[in-house]
């Protein structure tokens, strides 16, 4: 057996070897193997390519449509199973124009509307990345679940014809675009990212009667990034909204949150957790510099809320010397104040506040019945590596102190938002998977 040490040197030559191993007709740079690492990180391709406990980019994770499940697919070079033999004009056609080979069109799971805001360079350093810096694994792709004649292809051809943005070499929001000549060089890069690579409208932009992204840029309405539920969570309103949104919260907040998963408003959980730990936590300061600039530029939805809402300690008061016996008073206090306080304000980056709070405050209430019944956990980062947990209390509260409790909070310490009722928590409940209501 060979000595630990031998190990290693032997896996570094193996590494350097494949490293600079050249394909057939000309040299991968080391450096843009690299750069196609750091973009596919930005890209969060892991997050889709890889299944519970399964191997990084082998695919195989289930992804509901409302027809059936479609898997993701395995993306590592096997030249089998994977896409060890696509050419760069191969894999381009399926990441930018929606188009696998010897597949045909692909279910828009696959965020290709996005990444065809992509600039040619980053995707020629993807496909060297893919080519050259994954390890290769043997895993054939699974078909979809769909019935014939559903599962039938063609009707993504005509989706794609109505709904795809087009892919012209320098899209409008590439670098060296049409738009690029104007405007900050800062938001412009974080326009790119964000609208590109980062894919973030594809959960947080709400979607039409086919599916389709009701926006699929800034310049097509308020509706990008205006919030929608994704797997029971609500993608919040990344807009100026001073409440819902983004208004209160400064460049700086943005970029710590996309960084270590918390802030002083808030912390991440459901999708965004995921989001921060595999792909935003990995981008240089500089890149969520950008994104932030760029968020920050996003004039707000306008769905009723410019006004700010100031914080009152009132509720506090009251908490503290009992004068409210309302049941959401009561629940409050018996299961959320240990960590939240009478004050509503927490302690900032461990139990987030929940005064002033956009998850609090937004009109759709999924998140905060979700996060009272299924609890969550932040994301472990290398700035903040610590993961507070927040417990669920489905096996505990009955829809109705659910919904008590939840109502509590949207109108307390100066929070305005409309009540929840004990069906709305029924519903989610169900939705989620949280254990049946106990039984008193
Ligand atoms: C939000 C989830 C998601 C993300 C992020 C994602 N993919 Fe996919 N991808 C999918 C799904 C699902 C499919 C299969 C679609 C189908 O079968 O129609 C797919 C299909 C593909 C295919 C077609 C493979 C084949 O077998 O023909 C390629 C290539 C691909 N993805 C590459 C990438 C790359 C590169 C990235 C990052 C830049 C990426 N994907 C990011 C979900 C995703
Ligand atoms: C897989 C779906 C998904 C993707 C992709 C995604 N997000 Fe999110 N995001 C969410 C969810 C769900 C929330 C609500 C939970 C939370 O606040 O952490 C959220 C919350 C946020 C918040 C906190 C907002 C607030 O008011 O508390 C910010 C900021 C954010 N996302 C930015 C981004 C950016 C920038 C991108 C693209 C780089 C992105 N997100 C991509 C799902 C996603
Ligand atoms: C043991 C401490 C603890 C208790 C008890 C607790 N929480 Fe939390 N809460 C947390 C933590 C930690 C988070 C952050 C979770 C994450 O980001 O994944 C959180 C997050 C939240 C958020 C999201 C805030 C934001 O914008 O990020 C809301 C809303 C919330 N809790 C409400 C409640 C309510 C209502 C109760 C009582 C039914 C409760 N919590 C009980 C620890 C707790």
């Amino acid at each position: 057996m060979m000595k630990p040490h031998l190990v290693t040197v032997a896996l570094t030559l193996a590494a350097a070897h494949a490293w600079a191993e050249a394909p057939a007709g000309g040299n991968v740079d080391a450096q843009l193997i690299k750069q196609g690492e750091y973009l596919s990180r930005a890209a969060d391709c892991v997050a889709c390519h890889t299944a519970k406990d399964g191997k990084p980019y082998a695919g195989g994770l289930p992804f509901d449509t409302p027809i059936g499940t479609v898997y993701s697919t395995n993306i590592t070079p096997d030249k089998e199973t994977g896409i060890g033999d696509y050419s760069y004009e191969d894999f381009d056609r399926a990441v930018r124009h929606g188009v696998g080979k010897g597949v045909g069109s692909l279910y828009p799971a696959m965020p290709y509307t996005s990444y065809a805001h992509v600039s040619p360079d980053d995707v020629k350093a993807l496909y060297a990345y893919f080519m050259h810096g994954v390890t290769p694994v043997k895993q054939q792709n699974k078909g979809t679940d769909i019935p014939w004649p559903l599962s039938m292809r063609w009707p993504l051809g005509i989706w794609r014809g109505l709904f795809a943005p087009d892919v012209a070499n320098g899209t409008a929001s590439a670098p060296g675009g049409q738009q690029a000549a104007s405007g900050d060089a800062e938001v412009l890069r974080g326009r790119y990212l964000v609208e590109g690579l980062g894919h973030c409208s594809a959960c947080h932009t709400p979607r039409g009667f086919a599916l389709q992204e009701k926006a699929s840029t800034d310049a097509d309405g308020t509706a990008f990034l205006s919030g929608a539920v994704v797997e029971g969570w609500l993608a919040k309103n990344l807009r100026g909204d001073v409440n819902s949104g983004l208004g209160s919260w400064s460049k700086e907040d943005i970029a710590a949150f996309l960084k270590g998963g918390r802030n002083a408003h808030s912390a991440a959980f459901g999708g965004m957790a995921q989001v921060v730990q595999d792909s935003t936590q990995h981008m240089s300061d500089a890149d969520l510099a950008a994104i932030a600039a760029y968020l920050k530029t996003l004039a707000p939805a306008g769905k009723g809320d410019a006004r700010t809402l100031a914080y009152s300690d009132a509720t506090g008061q009251a908490l503290r010397t009992g004068s409210d016996k309302s049941e959401g008073a009561i629940t409050f206090l018996n299961n959320c104040a240990a960590c939240h306080r009478s004050t509503g304000k927490g302690y900032a980056e461990t139990f987030p506040q929940l005064a002033q709070s956009s998850t609090v405050l937004s009109g759709d209430p999924a998140s905060l019945i979700h996060l009272v019944l299924k609890g969550a956990q932040m994301p472990g980062t290398r700035s903040a590596p610590t993961q507070y947990a927040m417990p669920g209390f489905d096996y505990r509260l009955s829809d109705g102190e659910v919904a008590a409790v939840v109502t509590f909070v949207r109108n307390s310490w100066g929070n305005q938002a409309s009540a929840v009722t004990a069906d709305q928590v029924a519903k989610v409940r169900k939705e989620v998977g949280a254990v049946a209501a106990p039984v008193r």
